[in-house]
């Protein structure tokens, strides 16, 4: 199948193709700049850029980590990682992902407005007030990740009566997906919930909405057979995430694609987060660790999630999220928190963007 260039709300890609925003510190300024300059979307993660430079931009650490919020998700490092983006990729459209789960959301999604984002992704939570907080930015996209048909009525919905505006496109993740899962354990297992099941509910939501939302499919996509297969159940395009982690350019360290290459089916596991949701990630000694209770000690320093409760779910699961997934940015092998998709165990080398989006719009042998 022959791919054509797509567009959302007024930014045209030349391939239907986003790069999933990757926090902490997987897909910043290099992997989303060579994406984006590649013709695909590429999306900077909003998440933990106090890390960006290894904190140069932190002002006030504890326990040599960006202290609280503000430092956490940092203002400046953001503006930084969106310059040295747009350093590779000029005026090509450039995502940003925001969590909806995080503290500070309205702060950090007008951070990247500010910081030139032409389309923002949020997931992870109902996002119901993403127009409100882009209201002076009428060029900037705004693409809702939804599991179900019904959680994109819902958002449409509120959207249209509060804001008079509509999605200008939809991520549908299914239960493959790296990190974060939008499901129940028992749904990520469950048929009825896997994405070939809930992708054309969604595309029809989305048809009922308007005639022009498209919908990227997201979670396990490997091949450009696999968009194709999802294109003809009525997706527009699609959005991966682990596949791009191993290419050169990807801004994760080379501890993390080596753990990738090296990862079996085995390792890879729905894990306890405290976000809430179940999260995929591989199973390392950190996590044998943490069922023991064991684990690296929880001091809730950089306060990210809403739902944690200022590390009182951490306690729970036995892990503090933002400091496992940056020791995971900054390469250690021992305290790192891993996330891949279902798919990562088919990751045996490393290749550069460009032959990677080659292989998605043309095929494996091009
Ligand atoms: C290491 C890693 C980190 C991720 N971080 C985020 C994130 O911060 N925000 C988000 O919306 N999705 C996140 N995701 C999900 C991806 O953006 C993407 O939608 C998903 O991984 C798609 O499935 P795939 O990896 O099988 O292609 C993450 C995935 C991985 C593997």
């Amino acid at each position: 199948m022959q791919f054509k260039e797509i567009k959302i709300g007024r930014h045209t890609l030349k391939y239907p193709i986003i790069q999933g925003g990757m926090g902490v510190g997987i897909s910043w300024s290099q992997l989303a700049g060579t994406v984006s300059l590649a013709g695909a979307l590429g999306v900077v993660s909003a998440i933990g850029t106090g890390y960006y430079h290894h904190r140069a931009f932190v002002s006030k650490q504890q326990f040599g980590r960006p202290d609280n919020t503000e430092q956490f998700y940092n203002r400046e490092a953001t503006f930084q990682i969106f310059k040295d983006a747009r350093k590779i990729c000029g005026n090509a459209p450039l995502g940003a992902n925001v969590l909806h789960a995080i503290n500070d959301y309205a702060r950090v999604f007008r951070d990247c407005c500010e910081a030139g984002a032409d389309i923002i992704i949020t997931g992870a939570g109902l996002p119901m007030n993403m127009p409100e907080y882009a209201a002076d930015f009428p060029d900037i996209a705004l693409v809702p990740i939804v599991s179900s048909a019904k959680a994109l009525r819902l958002i449409a919905k509120r959207w249209e009566q509060r804001y008079k505006r509509i999605p200008d496109a939809v991520v549908l993740e299914g239960p493959l997906s790296g990190g974060h899962q939008g499901f129940t354990y028992e749904q990520c297992l469950d048929p009825d919930y896997q994405l070939e099941n809930l992708i054309k509910p969604v595309v029809a939501e989305a048809k009922a909405i308007a005639d022009n939302i498209p919908v990227f499919a997201a979670g396990g996509i490997w091949t450009h057979d696999d968009i194709v297969k999802f294109m003809e159940l009525g997706a527009s395009g699609a959005q991966i995430g682990t596949r791009f982690i191993a290419t050169h350019e990807c801004d994760a360290p080379q501890t993390f694609k080596e753990l990738l290459i090296a990862c079996k089916e085995s390792d890879i596991e729905l894990l306890h987060s405290p976000v809430g949701y179940p999260a995929r990630g591989i199973r390392t000694n950190l996590i044998n660790l943490v069922d023991k209770r064991q684990g690296p000690s929880i001091r809730c320093v950089s306060n990210c999630v809403t739902p944690c409760k200022r590390g009182v779910e951490a306690r729970a699961v036995g892990y503090c999220i933002a400091d496992r997934l940056s020791d995971a940015a900054e390469g250690n092998l021992e305290t790192g928190l891993f996330f891949t998709g279902s798919n990562g165990y088919r990751i045996d080398r490393l290749i550069s963007v460009n032959d990677l989006i080659k292989k998605l719009v043309y095929g494996e042998d091009s």
